[in-house]
């Protein structure tokens, strides 16, 4: 889906702006704090119903005002759609074609975009929690259904957690642990679904792009002891027998998807701790691009590529190859302050300072 145009009031520091986008994308410039980030927000917005950088909508609206609106219009094959979002300081609503969205997940089904952020270095060197939040992400991009599996997962262990709390009978912790396997295997199937095609791909692409002979290895790490190295429901179900004395002075749950993790290795050696910087960079733009792979189903359905100031800090030619080798395929939108860098594409150039 191609990004044709987006109308911003009161959105962060934009009063009111209207940009037209071609079907290669731009490079968004201007000096540092004039609003690149806040713009590429404003689009990853429309794409997933929140920001990136809060979970607080009423952040979002520019200071001292009531609202903001965000309005993109988008081309699918040789249909237009409009997808609209205003929020005010208690409600938030999403227009598809005028038509109000009855669920929030519903979006997921229509603009796909793929934000390389300077933050990404965290999935590689961050806590387990941020490799978490990518893999999540990444699924509900590629089957919606996914995030409902996560919501009733997250429900579930809440509830579990608030019964860990009180001075539960036998019988209302088996319900509730019987509840707590389903929604957990659920999540897990799907991430290690997930996983049997990313792996491969990132192997593979991390050896194209980067072009060295580092092997680079992903492994789902449980947060429980598998049978014959195989995920299965009664293991897990074993561990939480085998944790309930724990649990029961933790008083929260100590096994579970909201504990796993993904660990990272080049040349066997756990990218967590060991990697250099830019071993880290190109890895995590390479994970993006893989999740950015993993949801092209097809010609109509290719997300939008957001890089936000994350190519500057990768050497030039390897900036540069990465780049050429995507624009002939994608919408792509570059932040940065640093023109130069990127005059050698072929991409209209948006500036800032001239637009606001
Ligand atoms: N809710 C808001 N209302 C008005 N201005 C805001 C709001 N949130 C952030 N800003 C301003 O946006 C600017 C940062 O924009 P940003 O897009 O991050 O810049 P950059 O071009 O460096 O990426 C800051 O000057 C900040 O004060
Ligand atoms: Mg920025």
């Amino acid at each position: 889906m191609l990004l044709n145009s987006l109308e911003i009031i009161d959105f962060r520091n934009y009063r009111a702006i209207n940009v037209d986008f071609d079907p290669r994308g731009a490079i968004i410039t201007g000096d540092n704090g004039i609003g690149k980030t806040n713009l590429l927000e404003a689009v990853y917005y429309l794409a997933f119903g929140k920001s990136f950088r809060t979970t607080h909508d009423h952040e979002l609206i520019r200071f001292s005002h009531p609202f903001f609106r965000i309005a993109g219009t988008f081309h699918k094959g040789k249909e237009n759609i409009s997808i609209a979002a205003a929020a005010d300081k208690n409600n938030k609503i999403f227009k598809i074609n005028k038509i109000p969205l009855e669920r929030l997940s519903e979006l997921f089904n229509y603009f796909k975009t793929v934000y390389f952020s300077p933050a990404d270095l965290d999935i590689v060197t961050g806590s387990p929690a941020c490799r978490r939040l990518f893999l999540d992400q990444a699924i509900a991009q590629y089957d919606p259904v996914y995030l409902d599996n996560l919501r009733s997962f997250r429900h579930t262990l809440k509830q579990r957690n608030a019964l860990l709390k009180t001075k539960y009978s036998s019988q209302e912790k088996g319900t509730w642990d019987d509840q707590f396997i389903d929604a957990s295997c659920k999540v897990i199937s799907q991430r290690l679904d997930y996983l049997e095609h990313f792996i491969p791909l990132l192997v593979e692409q991390y050896r194209q792009f980067i072009q060295n002979r580092e092997a680079i290895h992903i492994s789902y790490q449980f947060s429980f002891q598998l049978r014959q190295n195989e995920f299965s429901r009664s293991a897990f179900a074993e561990q939480l027998r085998k944790n309930e004395f724990q649990e029961n002075l933790a008083q929260r749950t100590l096994t579970g998807p909201h504990l796993d993790d993904l660990e990272f290795t080049i040349n066997g050696i756990n990218a967590r701790s060991y990697a250099s910087q830019g071993q880290a960079r190109s890895l995590v733009i390479i994970t993006r691009l893989v999740q950015a792979l993993l949801i092209s189903h097809n010609q109509d359905d290719l997300p939008l590529l957001m890089f936000d100031d994350v190519l500057s800090d990768l050497d030039q030619n390897r900036a540069k190859a990465i780049l050429q080798l995507l624009q002939d395929k994608y919408q792509i939108l570059i932040a940065s302050p640093f023109l130069s860098h990127y005059q050698h594409l072929p991409l209209p150039i948006i500036d800032l300072k001239k637009s606001i």
